[in-house]
């Protein structure tokens, strides 16, 4: 958005926001490595590889299948729709991606989301290349509508395999004034390097977390608090273009 001279307002500031699974844990969906996470009742090298999926592909299926259905019974919270409300404002100056698999974002009402780690609601044939909506169990081999073969699997970014939109992530840091990370522990790449890319473009960084993450001593400013109440709040404080 610009002023009739072309300049940019003061608000009009392009950010960037990465969000992980704390952004998600108020929802009811569990992360990864807090307590009670994910990471803690299954070993990702056994349900988070193509390796694992190899070998046994029924039980990587089960643990996406299940995380699948889980997304029915919970629903976006106040920073997904903080979130929402500040891509209404700021239309393309906001170019959210995320970490999570899981449908919140979306369903608080952003219509651009960059999944860089892939969708729990997609499933990728490996026979036709499709990628297809899927809201089923996948365990059981359904056939892909595309080519009718049981090669079906989840559509998200396994370890070791290479995340999505990674070019547009590097343009949009190159080009952004501000990079935000919200929920995550900072311990995973190429998501944990963002701060360094947007610091090394001579960016303003802000980190907005329960704890502190493995990164927060890089941010120019690192603020604790639940999610909940950090992201509207900083959503405000946009939009009051302070
Ligand atoms: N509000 C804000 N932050 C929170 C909240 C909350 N309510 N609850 C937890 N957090 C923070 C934690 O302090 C932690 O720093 O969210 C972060 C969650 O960290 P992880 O569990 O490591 O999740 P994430 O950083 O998203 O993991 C990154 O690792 O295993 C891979 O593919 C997986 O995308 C995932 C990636
Ligand atoms: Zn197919």
């Amino acid at each position: 958005m610009r002023t009739a001279s072309g300049r940019r307002r003061a608000s009009d500031v392009r950010i960037v926001v990465l969000t992980g699974a704390g952004v998600s844990a108020e929802s009811g969906l569990a992360t990864f490595r807090d307590a009670g996470g994910l990471w803690e009742g299954h070993d990702p090298m056994v349900v988070a590889t193509p390796e694992a999926f190899a070998e046994d592909p029924d039980l990587v299926q089960r643990f996406y299948d299940e995380r699948r259905q889980a997304l029915a019974s919970v629903r976006p919270n106040a920073a997904h729709e903080a979130l929402a409300r500040l891509e209404a404002a700021l239309g393309r100056d906001l170019y959210l991606v995320t970490q999570n698999i899981d449908d919140l974002h979306e369903r608080a009402g952003s219509t651009r989301v960059h999944h860089m780690h892939g969708r729990l609601r997609a499933a990728w044939c490996t026979a036709c290349d499709e990628r297809v909506e899927w809201t089923q169990g996948l365990v059981g081999r359904p056939p892909c509508p595309g080519c009718g073969s049981a090669s079906l699997r989840p559509d998200v970014v396994w370890f070791g395999e290479v995340p999505y939109d990674m070019d547009a992530i590097e343009e949009a840091l190159w080009a952004c004034d501000l990079f935000v990370s919200i929920g995550t522990s900072g311990l995973v790449y190429p998501a944990a390097a963002f701060v360094h890319h947007a610091i090394g473009h001579g960016k303003r960084t802000l980190e907005l977390n329960l704890d502190a993450s493995d990164g927060s001593s890089d941010f120019h400013e690192s603020r604790r608090g639940p999610a909940t109440a950090l992201v509207p709040a900083w959503v405000d404080e946009v939009l009051a273009g302070r």
